[in-house]
């Protein structure tokens, strides 16, 4: 026993492979060993791996961050296979406990920063817009979100070296605001050919908040083969607000947005991309409850968003965002431009 571990040990360093090398609790990433696929888990025979890939789960991570009831609805299968292919995707995907602190400052060295071309508005933000994080952008009709959610997505597509990401865009429009017209305007601000900038954009129009919803899944499901960096959801928040109307209606509401911003942080965290929501403030400034200036959505939304950006309008068309509640940034203000060509300091 003792010699055959001696003599793999040997081998290793051989193979020039120190194991002292090796972060230790690190999740796996795809350069660390012989990728585990998902009919390596015990009990998905092919069957159940085509049925798990077309409902959009093709690795271990996407399936440990399942609850059971939902992957059995989604993949159509029967509970107790979904909660056994959920508990052995966590053993082997090792995402089952605590990890170092170390370790976490590993996965935050990942992260990614996408520039929005503004230095006032990257210098409010630390360098820009980070992967793995949930920005909710919130203000009055007509503060900008919408701008915002355009340049960004056109940003996004801009190679590494120009503070983008070369990556594709999700956008899901809930409003009917979503403008080609306006992506090629601001591509042409870039030098960017607009068709090819419009071609990594995909765009869908939510038309409820359960269409919304299921939304998500679909951009699981079309991933294969994009380099999916950013999804953007402008509103986050209009259709739950027009559809749970009233008191009686709020814990309901609440646990779907809850369920809706989970879905999309296991986006960002599993593609190392950026998710970025809007939302407005409350609209009525006499009303008994509900501060103007306050975003809603209440608890859930601010619990979930890793930045917020309030934005307004100021004099001669400039903007203000303010940067509110960040976990490692201190607030702030910027100033910057809407203009023709896009965001602009
Ligand atoms: P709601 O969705 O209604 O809550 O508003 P919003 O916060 O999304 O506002 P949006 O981003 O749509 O901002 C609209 C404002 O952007 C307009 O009032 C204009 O001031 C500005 N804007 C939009 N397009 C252009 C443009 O082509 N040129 C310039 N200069 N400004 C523009
Ligand atoms: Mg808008």
């Amino acid at each position: 026993m003792a010699t055959k571990s001696k003599k793999k040990a040997k081998i290793e360093i051989e193979n020039n492979e120190d194991p002292q090398d090796k972060p230790v609790g690190v999740m796996p990433t795809e350069e660390e060993g012989p990728e585990v696929k998902i009919e390596d888990l015990p009990g998905v025979g092919p069957a159940t791996a085509e049925k798990l890939r077309e409902a959009g789960f093709d690795d271990l991570l996407a399936l440990a961050v399942m609850s059971p009831g939902d992957l059995a609805d989604q993949a159509e299968l029967g509970e107790a296979v979904a909660t056994k292919i959920i508990g052995a995707a966590k053993k082997m995907a090792n995402i089952g406990g605590f990890v170092s602190g170390d370790a976490l400052l590993e996965r935050r060295r990942e992260v990614l920063k996408l520039s929005s071309k503004v230095q006032s508005i990257d210098d409010l933000l630390g360098g820009g817009f980070e992967t793995q994080a949930l920005v909710e952008v919130y203000g009055a009709f007509g503060s900008g979100k919408t701008q915002i959610g355009h340049q960004l997505a056109v940003n996004c597509t801009l190679p590494m070296s120009e503070g983008g990401f070369d990556g594709d865009v999700f956008y899901i429009d809930t409003e009917d605001t979503f403008r080609p017209e306006r992506i090629t305007q601001m591509a042409r601000g870039h030098g960017l050919d607009p068709d090819a900038v419009l071609s990594r954009i995909h765009v869908a129009r939510a038309y409820n908040s359960a269409h919304q919803m299921l939304l998500v899944d679909e951009i699981k499901r079309m991933s294969k083969g994009l380099n999916v960096k950013m999804i953007i959801v402008d509103s986050l928040t209009s259709h739950f607000r027009a559809e749970y109307i009233g008191r009686g209606m709020l814990a309901n509401r609440q646990q779907k947005l809850n369920r809706h911003l989970k879905d999309l942080k296991q986006l960002a965290d599993v593609n190392n991309a950026l998710v970025l929501v809007t939302n407005q403030v409350h609209s009525k400034p006499d009303a008994m409850w509900g501060d103007p200036t306050k975003p809603i959505g209440g608890h859930v939304l601010a619990h979930a968003s890793t930045f917020r950006l309030y934005l307004r309008k100021a004099k001669a068309g400039r903007r203000i965002a303010r940067l509110v509640d960040s976990p490692n940034l201190p607030d702030g203000e910027c100033v910057y431009q809407v203009t023709q060509d896009g965001l602009r300091d």
